[in-house]
């Protein structure tokens, strides 16, 4: 029977980790569990940072963002002797499971801990979005809004000068928060890593937007494209005089991932954390708790790191449509 669980972060924070922490230790101490976090993701576990905590740890966290437990990237975790660390400080401080709260990496070190014998259960959290065997990831939400208040503000001082804004948003290989931002921003163009670009379209519709008397124009490129901004910057120098526009460029960057969460990454941490903890109680492990057609689900870690999770190309068309 289970009788302590412990609950980490890692990889890149996202808003709604500490949502879902609270969801975790709350559901877990309901069911009168000893419940344990874990400090700085698998760098904590490899140094047996493991501390009890109560429904009283996780108050007044649910609005903010980043992650009460911290994260890290952890090469060390890469290696088997690393992960077999990991495991005997566990068993050490006699753990019976682990909640694992991260994105793609993240759960490819959840698979292998999984593989190694640990009960483990991951639950689906990037602002990448790309993660299989969830159609939204917590983060996702708070992340495109950050980006999207920034193209507005962009938008008016852009509109005063008539200039055209370059956009980069975060995202890694994944062009969901670029695509979405692209759209409900009215980006005149969108970069992703999974269409190739051509400059020279881009250059046109910017040309056009500007014969047309637009006052302003946005380009939001992925930073995974083969044209992020600095690449779409050096092709527009040296086509600056047919652009119309004179252009600027933007870097969001970890901008995008230190926001407070929305209403929607809180009851969506907070349901995939509750979720994770029902998974542990009927003893379903090596998998990853996520949304799946607006229904919350569980998908096993070895399918979900190895299976490619698709941009929606009727969106890409959409884009398209609306520039
Ligand atoms: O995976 C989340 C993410 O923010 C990516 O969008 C980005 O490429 C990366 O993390 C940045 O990593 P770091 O925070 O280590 O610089």
């Amino acid at each position: 029977m289970t009788q302590r669980v412990a609950v980490l972060t890692s990889g890149g924070d996202a808003p709604g980790m500490n949502a879902a922490i609270r969801a975790v230790i709350r559901c877990g101490v309901s069911k009168g569990w000893q419940m344990y976090g874990v400090l700085h993701g698998y760098k904590g576990l490899i140094s047996g940072n493991i501390n009890q905590m109560t429904t009283r740890d996780v108050g007044g966290i649910i609005q903010r963002g980043g992650t009460i437990l911290g994260s890290a990237r952890c090469p060390e975790f890469m290696t088997v002797e690393g992960r077999k660390l990991a495991i005997r400080n566990l068993n050490q401080a006699g753990i019976d499971a682990l909640v694992v709260i991260g994105g793609n990496g993240t759960q490819t070190g959840n698979y292998e801990l999984h593989r190694l014998g640990f009960p483990v259960v991951g639950i689906a959290s990037t602002i990448d979005n790309d993660l299989f065997g969830s159609d939204i990831t917590i983060g996702v939400d708070t992340a495109l809004n950050i980006a999207l208040e920034a193209i507005d503000r962009l938008k008016v001082t852009a509109s005063s000068h008539q200039r055209a804004f370059i956009v980069e948003v975060m995202g890694r290989k994944c062009g969901y928060l670029a695509l979405m931002a692209g759209i409900a921003g009215g980006a005149e163009a969108i970069t992703l890593p999974e269409v190739p670009t051509n400059p020279e379209e881009v250059a046109q519709t910017l040309q056009l937007a500007y014969e047309h008397g637009k006052s302003h124009a946005i380009v939001v490129a992925a930073e995974g494209a083969d044209y992020n901004a600095a690449a779409l910057t050096e092709f527009f120098v040296s086509n600056k005089e047919r652009l119309g526009f004179s252009v600027r460029s933007t870097i969001l960057g970890h901008v995008q991932r230190g926001g407070n969460p929305s209403a929607y990454d809180r009851t969506l941490a907070s349901r995939f954390g509750c979720e994770a903890v029902e998974a542990i109680d009927r003893q379903e492990f090596g998998v990853l708790v996520g949304q799946l057609h607006g229904k919350i689900a569980t998908t096993p870690l070895e399918e979900v790191i190895n299976t490619k999770k698709e941009l929606d190309m009727d969106m890409v068309k959409l884009a398209r449509l609306l520039d």
